[in-house]
């Protein structure tokens, strides 16, 4: 399945030209080694409305399905990547962050620091990963194998459901 990703770098450091860019580039390259698509790519500051301002641009798109923000998911006073996030979407999909974190754990305690988010605007998912390229391609990981299933619901395909063991009666729609 094609899956259309745009990727966010959230960092004061990378957007001022102090400190090269190293996640949104390792994440385009995790995306691609998925065969999927990257249809869009930035860098913005750890500044609310600046975050706020690409979301909602990129989810109301056509040609996004997934955007994938890296950093500003700590206890830093600026990280506020979590906080700019929630005000775009409109569903919240706490299964993938709890999942990612949980995994995380066994990877290093600090995953307890993850304050990360996910959620649906529209017919696009919105996903935080944390600041370092290592933990934003390890977190992503998690997430792979069930994006595809993720993108087909949030396109209402007609056959989405056909993927899903039926136990007993379906449910009256
Ligand atoms: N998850 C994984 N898999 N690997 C990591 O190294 N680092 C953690 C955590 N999640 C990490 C991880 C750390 S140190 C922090 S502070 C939080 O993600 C948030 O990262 P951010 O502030 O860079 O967004």
């Amino acid at each position: 399945m094609a899956i259309r990703f745009a990727i966010l770098t959230v960092s004061d450091r990378s957007f001022h030209g102090q400190r090269e860019d190293k996640a949104g580039p390792a994440l385009v390259e995790a995306v691609r080694d998925q065969g999927w698509q990257v249809v869009d790519q930035g860098v913005v500051p750890d500044d609310f409305a600046a975050i706020r301002a690409v979301l909602e641009a990129w989810s109301d798109r056509e040609d996004v399905d997934i955007i994938l923000t890296t950093g500003g998911t700590g206890f830093a006073p600026r990280d506020i990547t979590p906080e700019a996030t929630r005000s775009v979407i409109e569903r919240e999909a706490p299964g993938l962050a709890e999942a990612m974190r949980a995994a995380s754990l066994r990877i290093t305690p600090h995953a307890m620091l993850s304050r990360a988010v996910a959620g649906i605007r529209g017919r696009t998912l919105i996903v935080n990963l944390p600041g370092s390229p290592k933990a934003a391609v390890e977190n992503f990981a998690v997430i792979v194998p069930v994006l595809p299933h993720a993108v087909q619901l949030l396109r209402e395909a007609p056959d989405a459901e056909q993927g899903h063991a039926h136990h007993g009666p379906d449910h009256a729609r």
